[in-house]
Order: C-alpha cells, then sequence, then structure tokens
C-alpha cells in the first residue's frame, strides 16, 4: 500500500461520497441542470468530505465530455476520463487553485486573488478557487474577498471551506449557497473501512474495525490515517489487539468492565481493575475519557431513552445494549458526581507524575460510602 489511504480512496464522483446526501443530491441537480452557484461555503467537522466535494465540483464545472455530450451531462457527474477532470484529478489543473488559507491569511494572497480572477482561464470553462479553512483569513483579507463575492466573473466558482463556520463573517456567508457535511455514523466509517480491507486483501475483525471507527469521531480521513497506520506496522491482518497496541486504546469490553464495578458500587475492584489497566500499560488518560464517554451517555439514556437512536450513529449495537442495562441499574446523583470527579481528574492527571493518582482518588471519593464502611 504505497499511496496513502485516504489519498488512494478518495472519491471521484458524487455518487462515491457517503453519507453527505443533503449536499450531493442537491449539487447533482443542478449540475444536471448547468445551474452551478458561483460561490459555495462546505461546512462542518473534519475529514467529512469538503475537500473532496470541492474537487468533484470542479471536475463537473469543467468536465469536457459534460460540455460536448448533453445526455450525459444530465447526470451531474464528471466523466473522470477527459483532459480536465484527470488534470484536476492529478492536482495539476491551472484553473484550480486550492488556497490554504491557515497558511495565507492576508490581504496579499486575496490580492492576487482577485490579480487572477481578470483573466479567462486558460483551457477550461471555469476558474475554482478552493479556499480551505476559510475561518482564518484576516478582517481585511474577508473585506477584499467579499467585494469579488458581490460580483464574481462568470467564468469563476469559489469554494469556501471550513471546520469553524462560527468565525465566518455573515456578510461573506450570505452571498454563497451554503452545505452542512456531517460526521460520519459509526456504521459507515466501518463499512468503507470493510471496502478499503476487502480490496487492500488484509483480514480483519470486526471488532477491530469498530473500534477505529469509534475512535475516529466521525471523520473518515481519521479512520483511514488510522487503519493506515495500524496496517503499515503490524502488516497483513488487523486485530483487536493490534489497534490497542499501536494507539493505546483500552477496547470497549474494559472500558464496560470498569464501569460496571463503578455503577454496582464495588470499590475493592474498581482499584485493582484500575491497578491492572495501568500495568498493562493502557493510556490512562484514554481511559478516563472513556470511562466518562461511557457513564456520560449512561445518564443522558436514563433521562431520555429517545437518546438511543442518536446513539446508534456513533456506537454498534452491542454497546448500546450494555449502556441500556446500566441505564437501568444506575443512581443518577452518583453517576453525575463521578462523573465531575472524573473530569476533573483528567486535568489534573495531566500535571502529576503519577497520573494513576488523581484517576483512584476519583474512585475512592464516589465509592467509598457503601462499601468501605464494611471492608475497612
Ligand atoms: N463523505 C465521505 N465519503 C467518502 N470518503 C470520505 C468522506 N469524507 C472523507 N472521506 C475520506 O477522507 C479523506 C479526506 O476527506 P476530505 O479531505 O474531503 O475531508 P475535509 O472535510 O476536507 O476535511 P478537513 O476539514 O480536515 O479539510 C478523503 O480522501 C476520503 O478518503
Ligand atoms: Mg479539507
Ligand atoms: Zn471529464
Amino acid at each position: 500500500m504505497s499511496l496513502a489511504i485516504y489519498r488512494k480512496y478518495r472519491p471521484k464522483k458524487l455518487a462515491d461520497v457517503i453519507g453527505q446526501e443533503n449536499v450531493t443530491t442537491i449539487i447533482k441537480n443542478s449540475a444536471a441542470q448547468d445551474k452551478l452557484a458561483h460561490a459555495y461555503i462546505f461546512y462542518g467537522s473534519r475529514g467529512t468530505g469538503k475537500t473532496t466535494v470541492a474537487r468533484i465540483l470542479s471536475k463537473i464545472a469543467n468536465c469536457q465530455t459534460r460540455k460536448k455530450d448533453s445526455e450525459f451531462a444530465k447526470k451531474g457527474e464528471p466523466c473522470n476520463k477527459c483532459q480536465a477532470c484527470l488534470a484536476i484529478d492529478a492536482g495539476q489543473a491551472l484553473d484550480v487553485v486550492e488556497i490554504d488559507a491557515a497558511s495565507n491569511r492576508g490581504i496579499d494572497e486575496i490580492r492576487d486573488l482577485k490579480e487572477n480572477i481578470k483573466t479567462l482561464p486558460s483551457l477550461f470553462n471555469y476558474k475554482v478557487f478552493i479556499i480551505d479553512e476559510v475561518h482564518m483569513l484576516t478582517t481585511q483579507a474577508f473585506n477584499a474577498l467579499l467585494k469579488t463575492l458581490e460580483e464574481p466573473p462568470t467564468h469563476v466558482i469559489f469554494i469556501l471551506a471550513t471546520t469553524e463556520y462560527e468565525k465566518v463573517p455573515p456578510t461573506i456567508i450570505s452571498r454563497t449557497q451554503r452545505f452542512h457535511f456531517r460526521k460520519l455514523t459509526l456504521s459507515e466509517i466501518s463499512s468503507k473501512l470493510e471496502t478499503i480491507l476487502k480490496n487492500e486483501k488484509t483480514s480483519y475483525s470486526k471488532e477491530a474495525i469498530e473500534m477505529i471507527a469509534y475512535l475516529a469521531d466521525g471523520s473518515l480521513r481519521d479512520a483511514e490515517s488510522l487503519l493506515d497506520q495500524i496496517i503499515s506496522l503490524k502488516g497483513e491482518n488487523l486485530t483487536v489487539a493490534n489497534v490497542e497496541e499501536i494507539l493505546g486504546k483500552v477496547d470497549f469490553s474494559k472500558t464496560v468492565g470498569m464501569c460496571d464495578l463503578l455503577i454496582k458500587n464495588d470499590l475493592k475492584q474498581s482499584l485493582e481493575f484500575l491497578y491492572d489497566i495501568a500495568n498493562k500499560g493502557y493510556n490512562l488518560f484514554q481511559f478516563n475519557k472513556d470511562i466518562t464517554e461511557y457513564l456520560r451517555r449512561v445518564l443522558s439514556l436514563s433521562l431520555n431513552p429517545d437518546l438511543e437512536e442518536m446513539f446508534k450513529r456513533e456506537l454498534a449495537e452491542a454497546e448500546i445494549n450494555k449502556i441500556q442495562q446500566h441505564a437501568k441499574i444506575a443512581n443518577r446523583d452518583k453517576l453525575i458526581a463521578l462523573i465531575k470527579s472524573l473530569i476533573s481528574a483528567y486535568s489534573q492527571m495531566k500535571y502529576n507524575p503519577f497520573p494513576i493518582a488523581p484517576f483512584e482518588i476519583a474512585v475512592i471519593e464516589n465509592l467509598k460510602e457503601e462499601k468501605t464502611k464494611f471492608n475497612l
């Protein structure tokens, strides 16, 4: 696997984009009717397809097959074979300019851009400017951009992309067509990973895939990069043990195991469990986070059973079942106290030469009353 997975498996047409139907359907329809807008803003979580769709849109705007063949154009997709499509895929198209606003924040870049849009495209129909991380532009640069967005030349398309929509001035936003990219669900991520692994002829366990999908927290790019990292270090077989070893992640069954003891108020065993996790070299910060996350879900589910639907986007069936069982037996006030202690323990762990100590104290503080009065 020489080419990084996330590049090798970047979708080349709208139909291959996973999960962003709201976005892809509208773009496909407007492409079919030849009614592309002149300015778009793509916003939402990292690694969910913004740059990918921006490149597909650049191809749609410039695809030579679409221009020649009106029947094909109605599909609202690029052909991926003509010179324009190939050049854009290879990142070699002069008329498609990607600007990283995080490193080019200033007025000069926007001035260059304004000079550039005055001239017609050299080979293509449209000049497309993809401005990534657009929220990073300075106020001055935004103002300069605004003027251009007010009256964009007909041969120009702007695609602004950002993970921080709130930081983009409303004056800019109101001049664009807006598209929200949502986090991908656990099952969407898992099934893409499975497709990749089958294609790469790498064997795997389902649990290992789910663990990666869970850790990626809605970002397909993160999932694909993690997969890449593990496969390149561990070779042809993807197992839970490999994932754990590389990521220092404690598997879900251990999270459930620990939470089970906490919820059942078993101080003695909880401490043993924690000690064992630390001894095995797992990452205690991650373990604290996993437990907090789990208990948080138990708490919310006990208050609102409808949240199960939301959890299904992020968790596997077996995990939700466990959470439900715990939601039935957990004491709410205790849960709240425990979550609070774990959160404060987390920040104390960072500055502590023995990160396990604040963690243990959080457990002891919350479990002491009932159990220890018999034991001590
Ligand atoms: N919706 C998706 N469908 C299919 N693949 C995706 C999707 N989102 C991300 N990917 C995969 O992740 C990689 C990176 O995605 P992309 O660069 O489009 O993310 P992004 O939203 O622009 O992220 P960032 O906000 O970090 O710039 C793609 O090459 C692709 O392999
Ligand atoms: Mg991007
Ligand atoms: Zn084409």
